[in-house]
């Protein structure tokens, strides 16, 4: 099959790749349809991944066709069309029973694409273990690419809305505007904030939270900007979706009295300073993570069916997996408009 394979910093390569097979009884093979370009594919595009390996297959967002299952699935059919969870687990500790995946306590959390442990899903096809937890039949009423956004980039995006504590009439802000920070300003307005600060350096995408609703700044300015329009109470809940220090810490200043800070950028930079005294005066709330996809699912499906989140909105480009290559480089530079890359194998 074909695959996006990595072979170091700003070097991916469309290449052919030995077909993925059962493993174990509870696997699936996966045709994929669409797979998308999150963040975190970037961070291993700039080299700074979560593994020394090479050559192996990139992705962790994908939705498709069941080719075939093991014996030991059960609820897959070979035909259904699914959604893969960008968070693998066991499916069957007491850890994943309730949801939390990433915490699996047989030691079978992962995600595709990160090493040569669990092949990406930027394939022509993917194997997807312990398919009937870790992957689902999209549901009713979801289109395909909506379907996809819910893979990763939207139920982050939920998570970490949920993790800053948002409530009913509260002053929100997010830094950063990826497709995880725009739907994560989304997320706020759903969960009732009254005003959504929405944060970043690249205009184009500014204007894109305008359009949702919410008051774009610069970086730069945006603490001087908000105390002021906050007569200095600044922000109840922050959501951060970069995963920078200097972020982090700004994150950390927007947040007001009380205030609950949530990162959910993947950290780049291995140490970060803690603000201690700030922190401790405002009596701040601070959570990091990852999230466990399939757990926000049941809040994200109707939001989507009754047409109140549209995340599919956010998807750019659409182009041949031969491309690859070529929207990653598009997604790096943000050029074009690019935002939510999807390739389509
Ligand atoms: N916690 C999780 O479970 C999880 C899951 C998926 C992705 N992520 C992470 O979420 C983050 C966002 O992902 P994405 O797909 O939206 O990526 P993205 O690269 O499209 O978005 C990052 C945004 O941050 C902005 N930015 C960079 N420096 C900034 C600064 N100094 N101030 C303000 N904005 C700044 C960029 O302009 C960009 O718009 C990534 O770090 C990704 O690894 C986390
Ligand atoms: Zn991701
Ligand atoms: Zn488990």
């Amino acid at each position: 099959m074909k695959a996006l394979r990595y072979y170091g910093a700003r070097d991916i390569r469309c290449e052919a790749m030995d077909d993925p097979a059962i493993q174990d009884a509870r696997d699936a093979i996966i045709r994929v349809d669409r797979c998308g370009i999150c963040g975190s594919d970037l961070h291993i595009y700039h080299g700074e991944g979560f593994s020394e390996d090479i050559g192996f297959c990139v992705g962790h967002e994908a939705v498709g066709e069941v080719v075939e299952i093991g014996r030991g699935v059960n609820r897959l059919r070979v035909g259904d069309k699914v959604m893969i969870s960008a968070a693998v687990g066991c499916g069957a500790c007491t850890s994943c029973l309730a949801g939390n995946v990433i915490h699996c306590a047989n030691n079978a959390a992962g995600c595709y694409g990160l090493s040569s442990r669990l092949q990406g899903s930027q394939a022509e096809a993917v194997r997807v273990p312990a398919a009937d937890f870790n992957a689902a039949v999209i549901p009713e009423g979801i289109a395909a690419d909506q379907a996809l956004m819910m893979t990763d980039a939207l139920a982050t995006a939920w998570f970490g809305a949920r993790n800053a504590d948002i409530a009913v009439g509260q002053t929100v802000a997010v830094v950063g505007l990826g497709p995880i920070g725009l739907l994560a300003v989304e997320s706020a307005f759903i969960m009732g904030a009254a005003r959504v600060y929405a944060i970043d350096l690249v205009p184009e995408r500014r204007r894109l939270a305008e359009a949702a609703g919410a008051i774009a700044l610069d970086p730069v300015d945006a603490v001087e900007i908000i105390r002021e329009q906050t007569s200095g109470r600044m922000a109840e809940a922050v959501v951060e979706a970069v995963g920078h220090a200097r972020t982090i810490d700004l994150a950390l200043r927007l947040a007001g009295r009380r205030g609950t800070v949530s990162v959910i950028g993947v950290n780049q930079d291995r140490k970060f300073d803690f603000p201690m005294a700030r922190a401790f005066a405002g009596g701040l709330t601070f959570r990091i993570g990852t999230c466990s996809v399939p757990e926000e699912w049941p809040a994200l499906i109707p939001l989507i069916q009754s047409g109140r989140l549209k995340p599919e909105k956010y998807i750019s480009h659409v182009m041949a997996l031969d491309d690859g290559a070529k929207a990653y480089d598009l997604f790096d530079k943000r050029a074009d408009g690019a935002l939510k890359m999807v390739l389509a194998p």
